[in-house]
């Protein structure tokens, strides 16, 4: 029986092959998954060298590294994402969250604490919410935080249910999701948010994403945007959360990095919103518009 370190060594170079970008963190963590163990122990055992452990499933670890060859995303094998300080159920028909959105989900965070120190209380609406992973982090990290999710989805929904059911109490009772276009299916809900935040889909519609893992397991609705510069979902968004929004309200919506000029067009052609802005990711690539609803 091969070593726990001659296995990852193999099921690295077999990713690598595949053309998996970061092969030796997704064959730990495969490894680790099938075992029932931590990733960090793996990465010990591998640098010890320590002998396999009897009675390891070496079919069911074959067949999900057979998945991760064949390019399905790490995390519909494992059935899970990390976002934040979130652990979330995700699968075929969600959208995986991804690291750029922490971003977008802080720059919300922090928008509803600045609205709960000035009112006392604060409302938040995550619209297109997929796993939940941006409004569920808000509810998470405000205590005080009512938060509203909004997902039109039926297979993303089952995920967003899931997701927010199994957070502690003090948590799940403070969530809200809401199955539904939400482009308008929040009408009695008038000037009642603090921040509207969202990730909605914004791809182009003629652009074919580069790696297999988005363009063939991510569900279309949540890739394209529509239109040809895929901002009309966006644009019909931001028109709603300008309706949804107290005014001195915040908006902060997510999109593609070569947008941020087209997208603060759109806003400043409004005259609802001000102090509009455009905010950076953490590898310094425009991503998200940030906007205040102002009173006429
Ligand atoms: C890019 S994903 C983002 C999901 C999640 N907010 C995240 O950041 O991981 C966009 C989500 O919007 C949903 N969606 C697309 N159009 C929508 C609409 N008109 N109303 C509500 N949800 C929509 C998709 O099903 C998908 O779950």
């Amino acid at each position: 029986m091969p070593t726990v370190g001659a296995r990852l060594r193999d099921t690295t170079r077999r990713l690598e092959e595949a053309g998996v970008p970061s092969p030796q963190h997704d064959a730990i963590v495969l490894i680790a998954h099938t075992l029932g163990l931590q990733p960090s122990y793996i990465r010990t055992a591998a640098a010890r060298d320590d002998e396999w452990p009897p009675g390891a499933d070496l079919d069911l670890l074959e067949a999900r590294v057979t998945r991760r060859v064949e390019r399905e995303p790490l995390q519909h094998i494992t059935g899970k994402a990390y976002f934040r300080s979130l652990e979330l159920q995700v699968g075929p028909g969600v959208f995986v969250p991804r690291p750029e959105t922490e971003v977008v989900a802080g720059v919300a965070i922090a928008a509803a604490r600045a609205a709960l120190e000035l009112r006392g209380e604060v409302r938040v609406t995550d619209l297109c919410a997929g796993s939940g992973a941006i409004g569920i982090s808000v509810a998470t990290e405000i205590p005080e935080a009512e938060v509203a999710m909004v997902e039109a989805s039926e297979e993303a929904l089952v995920y967003l249910r899931l997701n927010a059911r199994y957070q502690p109490t003090d948590v799940r009772r403070r969530l809200r999701t809401v199955y539904g276009d939400a482009r308008n299916c929040l009408r009695q809900f008038d000037a009642c948010a603090d921040v509207v935040v969202s990730n909605p889909p914004y791809v182009p519609t003629d652009a074919v994403p580069r790696d297999p893992e988005v363009a063939r397991h991510d569900p279309p609705q949540a890739l394209y945007g529509l239109g040809e510069d895929g901002l009309d979902v966006p644009r019909a968004i931001l028109d709603e959360a300008q309706r949804l929004l107290r005014v001195g309200g915040v908006v902060v919506m997510e999109h593609g990095d070569d947008q941020g000029a087209a997208m603060r067009a759109y806003a400043e052609s409004s005259e609802w919103w001000g102090d509009v802005r455009t905010l950076t990711d953490l590898t310094g690539r425009d991503r998200m518009l940030v906007a205040t609803r102002v009173g006429v």
